[in-house]
């Protein structure tokens, strides 16, 4: 590392969190990197396109090698010596179980915690002691966490001891969820693979854009491709978050806005559906929205193109209806397989084997 490079590495070990967590993000990037490669996975503005090509061409070829019994048994002595701690202090159904199903696909062994109530943190440990002793234990944390902000701090905290263990952000609080952004690209990627990629799509994102990390993640990612446009439709109230604009305008992205579903819908390649952030409430404003002009129906079907695909984070409620699970154009449940093995590709990635993968 460039001597400029390692004097601001030292220099944001010694500033205190409040000051770090301040910091911009682009001018503590390399704060998350070891050797010139990503040693921590927390914010989506850290793949670049590289990184992600890396990634896509490892899942694929990790779901192909994992079809044969024989595969699968040798993608499990790749990991075999390592531990992850699945720190999941937030409800999740499907990126706990991709996460840790990934774990066993490359032979990692597994211990999670999934409440605070069940950890030390229910006797007033704090969160950061709680991740500190992880590490004596663990090669990866992968955590969600209901507070914004607790996966950066633990790898901040994590890489000043003297065995610093990467940290995977799933989910922090409304921020971020990288890795369902990651997943939710390679879906896009698959899906678009004989119509020029991702490239010159228009992509519609609908719901509760306010507090949903999934749609801010994928936002933040769609800065690696050319001549994507954005549509963000929903309730005056849940309207997307000025810094992903901020964002989007910097990187000459073109964007708008609308709560006009059916307009937007005729002009989307991919609509992105996503569910109402109530547990984000503060005093109940949620039931107050109608959400139901943000639902998604067979009604609506006649005016997505052929081509153009459906997707979801999920879970759903009432936004999706579950009527369109037969439509071809309906991706989401591939898109939560998927899933699991972009995130067993991460997982590659970050101990540094995916060319073993690659190169078999
Ligand atoms: N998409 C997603 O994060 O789902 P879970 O909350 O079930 O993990």
């Amino acid at each position: 590392m460039k001597k400029v490079e390692s004097k601001k590495i030292e220099k944001l070990k010694s500033i205190n969190w409040e000051e770090f967590y301040k910091t911009p993000l682009n001018n503590k990037l390399k704060y998350f990197e070891k050797n010139g490669r990503l040693f921590d996975m927390l914010f989506s503005q850290q793949l670049t396109p590289e990184i992600i090509s890396n990634l896509f061409a490892t899942a694929n070829k990790i779901r192909k090698i994992a079809k044969a019994k024989e595969g699968l048994d040798w993608l499990q002595t790749l990991l075999s010596h390592k531990r992850a701690m699945l720190y999941f202090v937030q409800p999740s159904t499907r990126t706990f179980v991709s996460f840790q199903s990934a774990c066993y696909i490359l032979g990692l062994k597994v211990s999670e915690i999934r409440s605070t109530s069940t950890s030390s943190e229910i006797k007033g440990e704090s969160a950061e002691d709680t991740i500190r002793t992880f590490s004596s234990y663990a090669d990866i944390i992968i955590m969600r966490h209901f507070e914004e902000g607790m996966a950066e701090k633990a790898a901040w905290m994590l890489n000043k001891i003297k065995r610093p263990i990467s940290i995977i952000n799933g989910g922090s609080g409304k921020d971020q969820h990288p890795t369902q952004a990651l997943l939710d690209l390679y879906t896009l990627d698959i899906s678009f693979a004989e119509r020029g990629g991702i490239n010159n799509k228009t992509i519609v994102m609908v719901g509760d854009l306010l507090r949903g990390r999934t749609v801010r993640s994928l936002s933040y990612l769609l800065k690696n491709y050319k001549g994507v446009k954005l549509i963000y439709v929903s309730p005056e109230y849940l309207r997307i978050g000025n810094e992903i604009k901020v964002f989007l305008k910097k990187h000459k992205i073109p964007f708008k806005e609308s709560a006009d579903l059916e307009k937007s819908l005729k002009e989307a390649d991919a609509v992105y559906m996503t569910r109402i952030q109530d547990e984000y409430d503060i005093n109940g404003e949620s039931k107050d929205i109608d959400y139901t002009k943000f639902h998604l129906n067979q009604k609506h079907l006649k005016l997505l193109k052929k081509d153009a695909i459906i997707m979801h984070p999920l879970p759903r409620r009432q936004e999706l209806d579950v009527e369109i699970d037969n439509d071809p154009r309906a991706k989401y449940w591939r898109q939560e397989r998927n899933g699991m093995w972009i995130r067993a590709a991460l997982i590659a990635y970050l101990f540094g084997i995916e060319d073993k993968i690659l190169n078999i």
